[in-house]
């Protein structure tokens, strides 16, 4: 096999076979690659020579813009001073420092942070949190875990178990036992071209009664629920939807865990979706943002209870038994404090707060062109959702994608709905060009 310099890849193909690409049709992309050998700000380049202008930030994780000089720097200073130390019974300062700050962004009341690599990795954590946490209270019936249709938690076999997507699940086996579903908010007959929070479902998680009454509330360990649903289309709370979760679980016994692996870090216009929308669940999964996307890094977040809990029997003794190599990796902790240096420091949260009303008339500007059937949009946040063509699911979003791609834009799709969540640090004039290539690409097909 040849070997390529860095050099020659940013420009030229490799052997593209050996290579299983995820979520990703493979063999399509192997006779049409798109491939990307550097990336600086709001812009990505193709090894063919084209600019695109990134309105995902990577996968809703570059928030702070592509390849920021303050983060590489502190990557590259940590990988020189401590590569790798052993992630258990030794620690490292830095991951103590980003653990301080984390929880210095978090609601009141979350204290501790606990490190992954992913957000895959956070939910799988949390929902084994959750349920050690009732068995240590004595508490061991409570193993149930709800999520809700249409979420995603990653695809660990916890996060396939509580997601409600049914591609990432049915090749799968049985998954988790016990676990139940809540019913999924996106309802375009009551809500189309909500500008923010739709009015429309917040009776929606009194369904959590249901359940709870169905199997017990002694049985149920902890609801999971993403604040603002990304992977599955940007599917909103309603208003006041997660408050009436939020008591219900209150009234039951039951951990309510946010999944906030894309809403962290400026996305919502604050730090996290629970300070946003002024509800503190027990558990909250991060990731993505965390690092701006530079290195692979997740974390739970936790209240104190749930902390202190778990910190009984002997001193000596390992209090939850879980774990990864790189939970808490040098260069992750580093790249995370000098990200939250950058959000913090740049007043990109206050930023993103500040772009949110421009975002979202540029977004609904879009109302009215062909096959639009909802626009909505949260923070900088945003979907266009498309009519289907019968028989063709997911075709005019995946055309849609390919002429943007070809216009110098970056979009994603999920199923026919067409998602924006840009980088933090976007310019108006480029929003403007983000929703120009859309129209142009809807006008057009
Ligand atoms: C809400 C949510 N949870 C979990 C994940 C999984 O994160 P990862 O791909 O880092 O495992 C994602 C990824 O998009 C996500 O959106």
């Amino acid at each position: 096999m040849a070997e390529n310099t860095a050099r020659q890849l940013e420009t030229e193909l490799p052997d593209l076979e050996a290579y299983w690409m995820p979520f990703t049709g493979n063999r399509y992309f192997k006779q049409n690659p798109r491939m990307i050998s550097r990336a600086q700000g709001m812009y990505c380049y193709t090894t063919d020579g084209k600019r695109l202008l990134d309105a995902v930030a990577g996968l809703w994780c570059c928030n702070a813009g592509h390849c920021h000089p303050r983060i590489v720097e502190a990557i590259k200073q940590q990988a020189e001073t401590l590569d790798y130390s052993m992630a258990f019974q030794l620690g490292h300062p830095r991951v103590f420092e980003l653990a301080n700050r984390l929880v210095d962004m978090a609601p009141e009341g979350i204290d501790y942070a606990f490190f992954v690599n992913s957000g895959s990795e956070a939910v799988d954590t949390a929902l084994k949190m959750a349920l050690a946490y009732h068995r240590i209270r004595g508490d061991a019936a409570r193993t149930r875990l709800i999520g809700r249709e249409k979420g995603y938690h990653g695809v660990g076999f916890g996060g396939i178990s509580v997601g409600g997507l049914s591609p990432n699940r049915k090749m799968f086996g049985a998954m988790l036992p016990g676990v139940d579903h809540l019913p999924h908010t996106h309802n375009i007959s009551e809500n189309a071209y909500s500008r923010g929070l739709p009015e429309w479902g917040a009776h929606l998680a009194d369904e959590l009664e249901n359940i709870v009454a169905l199997h017990d509330p002694s049985t149920i360990a902890a609801v999971i629920v993403e604040p603002i649903a990304g992977s599955a289309g940007v599917l909103l709370p309603p208003q006041g939807y997660l408050q009436r979760l939020r008591n219900i679980c209150n009234k039951h016994g039951i951990l309510l865990i946010f999944d906030e692996v894309i809403c962290g870090f400026g996305r919502t216009g604050d730090n996290f979706g629970a300070n946003r929308f002024g509800v503190t669940p027990d558990l909250m999964t991060i990731a993505k943002g965390l690092t701006s996307g530079t290195v692979p890094m997740g974390a739970v977040l936790a209240k104190k209870d749930i902390y202190d809990t778990f910190m009984t029997g002997p001193d000596t003794a390992i209090e939850f038994f879980h774990g990864y190599t790189y939970s808490g990796h040098p260069l992750a902790a580093a790249a995370g404090c000098a990200t939250l240096d950058v959000y913090l420091g740049e007043g990109l949260i206050d930023r993103a707060r500040g772009l949110e009303g421009k975002f979202e008339d540029a977004l609904h500007s879009l109302k009215g062109e062909p096959n639009v059937i909802d626009v909505r949009n949260f923070g900088l946040i945003g979907a266009v959702e498309l009519e289907p063509i019968e028989g063709q699911p997911t075709a005019r979003a995946m055309q849609i994608f390919r002429d943007c791609y070809d216009a110098g834009v970056i979009i994603r799709t999920t199923g026919d709905t067409l998602a924006f969540s840009p980088p933090l640090i976007i310019e108006e004039a480029q929003i403007e060009q983000v929703v120009e290539s859309v129209r142009t690409a809807l006008q057009s097909n």
